[in-house]
């Protein structure tokens, strides 16, 4: 229903500053560079998947699931509809699988939070969009979650400045269609996995090998 909704604003809000945009962006002056909400430059590196299906998504995040751990924190970015549940659910399923333990992993869209505890760790998945204020991520109690958790957040710049530093950003996008026709959703993805530091760096490149094996 959110998504669309959104996507109806969206496309009516393209249409009213459309041209007028277009114009502005041909006379405005180059924005800075983009950086992080913690001001600080790019980090690297980074690594690109393709998911042509639900499937390769949930592959992805079972892949991901043998290489995290408490402390860890995973900002999973990108449209309504990108697949960053989708992702979260499997690689959550598969911590629990671990365990043999069978069970749903709702969208945290109207909790914000959902938590899952395992003999290793507290699993802390979050749905920030709602979130109108980056100070009411107080309230969630999201910084517990550093302590021995494994944190997933979802729309992660809802968080501002309150974003971990140390994280692995995972970006999924619509893949473009072919022969340049407007892609579907059903299109398939792509996902980016970007390392924010820690040991994120050789942890990415491993996720990609055990990937694409
Ligand atoms: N690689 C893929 N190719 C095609 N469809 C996919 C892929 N990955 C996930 N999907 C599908 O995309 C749909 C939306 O996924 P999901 O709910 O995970 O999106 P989301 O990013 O969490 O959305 P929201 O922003 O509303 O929380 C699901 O039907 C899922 O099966
Ligand atoms: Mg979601």
């Amino acid at each position: 229903m959110r998504g669309r909704d959104a996507s109806i604003e969206r496309r009516h809000l393209s249409i009213v500053f459309g041209l007028p945009g277009f114009v502005f962006a041909l006379m405005a002056p180059k924005p800075p560079r983009k950086r992080t909400p913690m001001n600080e430059p790019a980090a690297s590196p980074e690594i690109k998947l393709n998911l042509p299906d639900a499937a390769a998504t949930d592959r992805l995040g079972q892949t991901l699931a043998r290489h995290v751990g408490a402390g860890d924190v995973i900002a999973l970015s990108g449209d309504l509809g990108a697949g960053k549940t989708s992702l979260a659910r499997a690689l959550i399923q598969a911590l629990l699988a671990v365990e043999g333990r069978q069970e749903d992993v709702p969208s945290p869209t109207f909790t914000l939070v959902q938590t899952y505890e395992t003999a290793k760790l507290t699993i802390w998945h979050a749905d920030l969009y709602r979130l109108n204020n980056p100070r009411e991520v107080d309230e969630l109690g999201l910084e517990d979650a550093h302590e021995g958790g494994l944190l997933l957040i979802e729309w992660p710049d809802r968080m501002g400045d309150e974003l971990p530093r140390e994280r692995l950003e995972v970006e999924l996008k619509e893949s473009g269609g072919k022969d340049g026709l407007k892609h579907a959703p059903k299109d398939g993805r792509s996902a980016r996995l970007t390392s924010w530091g820690g040991t994120w760096d050789e942890r990415i490149r491993r996720v990609a090998a055990e990937f694409v094996d």
